[in-house]
C-alpha cells in the first residue's frame, strides 16, 4: 500500500516535470539566430491572420509546414484590433492568440511584426484614423503624442503574448519582434525627428523584455541590440550594421500584389528559388516569403488608393489556400537542399571562389562537413564549371545546391516538383434551373438616394478634404450644391479637381460622368436645365494610402475648384467657396442594408441602375471546395454574404492592353516584369469563406455604384484540372535517393516524376498526355517532341491511374531509348477523381 502511494506520487511528479513548458533563449551572433544555444538555419513565410479565416488557419500553417517553413510571421494590425481608441477586438479572424497558438501547435516559431505601423497594403498603413486627430501629433517621428500611442499598443501586444507565455523565452513559439517597417526608406523627408524617433522605438521596444531579439527592416540605422534586416526581391550580398549581427531577409516577395485597374504580377518561382539560394549561398541564415500566402483583403482593409480585394500576391499558398504548384513543390525542394547544408552552413563562414565569367562557389567546410553552393548569375548564358574535381552544367540564372561538395541535389531553374491546374469553374446552386448559372433570379433592391437624404448632413462653405470629413467612416462623401444657369447657359462644363479616388457626378439625380485617379482633374461636359439644377458629386475613397513619407496626409475628395465653365460670354463660375451640403455614408448603410434589414426592399432587379442596394437568398454550393463570386456583369460597389463584408468589387475596372508580353525567370525581377490578363478585368472572382456559408437561406447583399446587372452574378468553385509534371533525365537526383546513396554508397539513382492527387480520397483517373523524348510546352498544352518513346503513355497509365500517387523514373531502362544520343525528358499530364 505505502510502496502503491509512493508510486502515485512519483508518477505525479513526473508528469509534472513532463508538462512544464521550458523557455529557451533566443540570441544572436553574426552568423544567426542562437536558438536554445544552437545556431539555425530558418526559413520563414507570410500569412497575415485577417486576410483568412480561423477555420482556414490550420491548413495554412500545415500546409506550410510541410512546404519546408520553420517560422510563421504575420504583422498586426493596429486599426483592425483598436478601431476606437480603447476598445479592443481580439475576436474571429482578429483573434491573434488563437492564430498564434494554431502556430505554436504545428511546431513551429511566428516573427511577430508588430509595427505598429505595417505598410502592407493595408488601409492607412495599419494605423487607426483616429491617430490622426489627436492634437499636436505628427505621425512616425520624434513627437511625443504619437510615441505615446504607439507605445501604449505595442506594450499592449506584448502584454497579450507575455500573458499567454507566447514568447520562446516563456516556452512560447515567437522568436522574433519586429517594430517599425521600411522606414529606412523615407526617413530622410523627417528630417532631424527621424534619428531621434528610430532611437526611442528601439529602446522603447527593448524595455518591452520580450527575451527575443527585435528587427528593424530597412534601417540602416537600427541601434543596437536591434538587427537591421532587408526587403527586396534579392538580398545578397546584405550585410547588417554590427559585426555580431546575422544577415536576415524579412521580406522576399514572391509575386506582387494587385490593383484595381491593373493587370495581374506573378514570379517565376526559378527566380524566386535562384534569390534565396543565393541568399543563403552568400551567407543569410533567416528568409521570409513575403507572401507564403496573401489571401483576401475582406471588407474596407485595403490599403491604397486602389489595392485590390484579393491579395494573392502569387504565394505559393494561393488566396484560397491550395498549393500553387510547381512554386509550392519546387520551393518545398529548394528548403529541404538548403537543410541538408544546415550543419555546415551553422559551423563556418562561407569561402567564395570565382567558377568563371558570372559562376562563383560558396563552400561550408569544416573537418567534418561540406556544403557548397554554385551559382551561374548570367542572364543569358549556361555555364559548364569544374569544382573540387568534378565538372557541373549551371544553366543561366541559376545555382545548384551540393550538400555534400560534391552531389547536386537541386538547381533552382530545373523544376522536378508537379505543376497543377486549376481553375473557378461557375457552379450551380440552389433555387436556379441548371441552364443558368446565375447566384438567382430572385432579386429585391432599394435605391439609394442621389446626394443628401440623412439627417446627418450638414453645410460648410468651400470644399472640405474627405478624409478628415469621413474620418474614414465610409467610403461615401456627397458634396452637393444648387446651381442657377439661364437660358443660354445650359451647355456647359464641370470643371473638378479632386485629391482622389474615384468620383461620380450626378446631374439632377442623373449619373453623367465618372472619373477616377490620385488625383483627378476632368471636365464633364454637361447640360442643365434652365433655372435651379441639382449638382451631387459622390467622391469616393477606395483604400486609404499605406506607403511613403507622410502618407497619413495625402488626403482625398474635392478639394477642388469645381467650376462651371463656359458659361455665356465663356464666364466661369467658381462654385469652390460656396456653401456646400455635405453627407458622409449612405443612407442604406444607416438602415442596415447590408445586413438585409428594413422594410423599403421591393423586388426585381433594376439593370444599370446606379446607386442601387440588391439582396437575394441563395443556398451554398455543395462539396468543400473553395468559393468564389463572380461578379461579371456588375460595375463598382461593396458585397456582403451573411452580414460579412466579402469587399469592395470592381469588375469594371479593366487593366491595360499593354505590358503583358512573355516574361524569362533570367536576370533581375521587378513588380512590372511579369504581368498576365492585360485588358481584362483586374479581378472578377471574390472570396466567399466557405465558414461563413450555412447550407441553405444565405444573404447576398449588394451595394452597386455605376450600374450592373445582378442576374449575371455567379458563383464559382475552384476545381483541379490536371497535374503536370516534366522533368529531365539531366535533373539533379532526388534528395531521397542521395540520403539514401549517402548512407548505402549505392550508385547514383535518375530522377522521378512523382504525381499526388491533392485529396487523399482521390486517385488519378487518367494520363491525358504522357511522352518521354523531347516533349514541348507547358501544363495543359504538352506536346510530343521530334523523339518519343512508344511506350510512355501505356507505361504511366499503368503506374499511376487508380492510385493517388505514382512516381516513375525518367529513363531508358524504363523507356527504350528512342533517341541515342539526345537528352531526353518525360513530360505527364493527368487528371484526378
Ligand atoms: C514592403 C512593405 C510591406 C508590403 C510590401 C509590398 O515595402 O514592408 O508591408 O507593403 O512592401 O507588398
Amino acid at each position: 500500500m505505502i510502496m502503491k502511494r509512493v508510486l502515485v506520487v512519483w508518477l505525479l511528479a513526473a508528469a509534472v516535470v513532463v508538462t512544464a513548458v521550458v523557455g529557451v533563449t533566443v540570441t544572436y551572433d553574426h552568423r544567426a539566430l542562437v536558438i536554445d544555444g544552437k545556431r539555425r538555419v530558418l526559413v520563414s513565410g507570410s500569412i497575415h491572420y485577417p486576410r483568412s479565416t480561423p477555420d482556414m488557419w490550420p491548413d495554412l500553417i500545415q500546409k506550410s509546414k510541410d512546404g519546408g517553413l520553420d517560422v510563421i510571421e504575420t504583422y498586426v494590425f493596429w486599426n483592425l484590433h483598436e478601431p476606437v481608441k480603447n476598445q479592443y477586438d481580439f475576436e474571429g479572424r482578429k483573434d491573434l492568440v488563437k492564430f498564434i497558438k494554431l502556430v505554436a501547435d504545428a511546431g513551429l516559431y511566428v516573427h511577430l511584426r508588430i509595427g505598429p505601423y505595417v505598410c502592407a497594403e493595408w488601409n492607412y498603413g495599419g494605423f487607426p484614423l483616429w491617430l490622426h486627430f489627436i492634437p499636436g501629433i505628427k505621425l512616425r517621428t520624434d513627437n511625443e503624442p504619437f510615441e505615446a500611442e504607439m507605445k501604449r499598443f505595442t506594450a499592449k501586444i506584448v502584454g497579450m503574448m507575455k500573458d499567454e507565455k507566447l514568447y520562446a523565452s516563456q516556452g512560447g513559439p515567437i522568436i522574433l519582434s519586429q517594430i517599425e517597417n521600411e522606414y529606412g526608406n523615407i526617413d530622410t523627408s523627417y528630417g532631424s525627428g527621424a534619428p531621434k524617433y528610430i532611437k526611442w522605438a528601439a529602446s522603447m521596444a527593448t524595455s518591452l523584455d520580450t527575451g527575443v531579439p527585435w528587427v528593424m527592416c530597412q534601417q540602416k540605422d537600427a541601434p543596437d541590440p536591434t538587427i537591421d534586416t532587408c526587403n527586396g526581391f534579392y538580398c545578397d550580398g546584405y550585410k547588417p550594421n554590427a559585426a555580431n549581427k546575422p544577415t536576415m531577409w524579412t521580406e522576399n516577395w514572391t509575386g506582387w500584389f494587385l490593383s484595381f485597374g491593373g493587370a495581374v504580377p506573378y514570379r517565376p518561382v526559378e527566380d524566386i528559388a535562384f534569390a534565396v539560394a543565393r541568399f543563403y549561398q552568400r551567407g543569410g541564415t533567416f528568409q521570409n516569403y513575403y507572401m507564403y500566402h496573401g489571401g483576401t483583403n475582406f471588407g474596407r482593409t485595403t490599403g491604397g488608393p486602389f489595392i485590390a480585394t484579393s491579395y494573392d500576391y502569387d504565394a505559393p499558398l494561393d488566396e484560397y489556400g491550395a498549393p500553387r504548384q510547381p512554386k509550392w513543390g519546387h520551393l518545398q525542394e529548394l528548403h529541404k537542399a538548403i537543410k541538408l547544408c544546415e550543419e555546415a552552413m551553422v559551423a563556418t563562414d562561407p569561402k567564395n571562389m570565382s567558377l568563371g565569367h558570372n559562376a562563383e562557389a560558396h563552400v561550408y567546410q569544416t573537418s567534418s562537413t561540406c556544403a557548397a553552393y554554385l551559382a551561374n548569375i548570367d542572364t543569358q548564358n549556361d555555364a559548364t564549371v569544374n569544382f573540387n574535381g568534378n565538372s557541373y552544367k549551371l544553366p543561366a540564372w541559376s545555382v545548384s545546391i551540393l550538400p555534400d561538395c560534391k552531389n547536386v541535389v537541386f538547381n533552382t531553374a530545373k523544376i522536378n516538383s508537379m505543376a497543377t491546374i486549376r481553375k473557378f469553374v461557375a457552379t450551380n446552386v440552389g433555387n436556379v434551373l441548371s441552364a443558368s448559372k446565375a447566384i438567382s433570379t430572385e432579386w429585391s433592391y432599394v435605391s439609394e438616394p442621389v446626394g443628401i437624404s440623412s439627417s446627418g448632413a450638414f453645410k460648410k462653405p468651400g470644399l472640405l478634404e474627405q478624409i478628415n470629413t469621413t474620418a474614414d467612416q465610409s467610403d461615401y462623401l456627397w458634396y452637393s450644391i444648387s446651381a442657377n444657369v439661364k437660358d443660354d447657359e445650359t451647355q456647359t462644363t464641370l470643371h473638378v479637381k479632386s485629391l482622389g479616388h474615384v468620383l461620380h457626378v450626378f446631374i439632377n439625380d442623373q449619373l453623367k460622368g465618372s472619373a477616377i485617379g490620385n488625383p483627378i482633374t476632368k471636365d464633364f461636359p454637361i447640360t442643365l436645365k434652365s433655372g435651379k439644377n441639382k449638382l451631387d458629386l459622390l467622391s469616393l475613397t477606395v483604400g486609404l494610402q499605406n506607403y511613403g513619407a507622410f502618407f497619413d496626409l495625402a488626403g482625398a475628395g474635392i478639394t477642388g475648384p469645381v467650376q462651371l465653365v463656359g458659361l455665356k460670354n465663356g464666364s466661369t463660375v467658381d462654385l469652390s467657396s460656396q456653401e456646400w451640403t455635405y453627407q458622409v455614408g449612405l443612407k442604406g448603410d444607416k438602415l442596415g442594408l447590408n445586413t438585409g434589414g428594413s422594410s423599403l426592399w421591393v423586388s426585381g432587379y433594376p439593370k444599370g441602375q446606379p446607386l442601387t442596394w440588391y439582396k437575394t437568398n441563395f443556398d451554398a454550393p455543395s462539396g468543400d471546395n473553395p468559393i468564389a463570386i463572380d461578379f461579371t456583369g456588375m460595375g463598382k460597389g461593396e458585397a456582403w454574404v451573411n452580414g460579412q463584408s466579402i469587399g469592395r468589387y470592381w469588375p469594371a475596372y479593366i487593366a491595360p492592353t499593354s505590358g503583358c508580353s512573355d516574361c524569362s525567370y533570367k536576370g533581375a525581377y521587378n513588380s512590372n516584369k511579369c504581368l498576365k490578363n492585360c485588358g481584362k478585368p483586374s479581378q472578377t472572382l471574390y472570396h466567399v469563406p466557405r465558414s461563413w456559408l450555412k447550407p441553405s437561406g444565405n444573404l447576398l447583399v449588394l451595394f452597386e455604384e455605376m450600374g450592373g446587372d445582378p442576374t449575371q452574378i455567379a458563383f464559382a468553385t475552384q476545381e483541379l484540372q490536371s497535374l503536370c509534371s516534366h522533368v529531365s533525365q539531366s535533373h539533379p537526383i532526388s534528395m531521397e535517393a542521395w540520403s539514401q546513396e549517402k548512407s548505402t554508397k549505392k550508385s547514383k539513382s535518375e530522377p522521378r516524376v512523382s504525381l499526388e492527387c491533392p485529396h487523399p480520397n482521390q486517385v488519378i483517373s487518367s494520363i491525358k498526355f504522357a511522352s518521354f523524348g523531347t516533349p514541348q510546352g507547358k501544363c495543359g498544352s504538352f506536346s510530343h517532341g521530334e523523339c518519343q518513346s512508344t511506350d510512355a503513355l501505356s507505361i504511366l497509365q499503368k503506374a499511376c491511374i487508380g492510385s493517388r500517387s505514382c512516381n516513375v523514373g525518367v529513363s531508358t531502362a524504363t523507356f527504350g531509348d528512342p533517341c541515342i544520343g539526345v537528352v531526353k525528358s518525360l513530360a505527364v499530364e493527368a487528371s484526378c477523381a
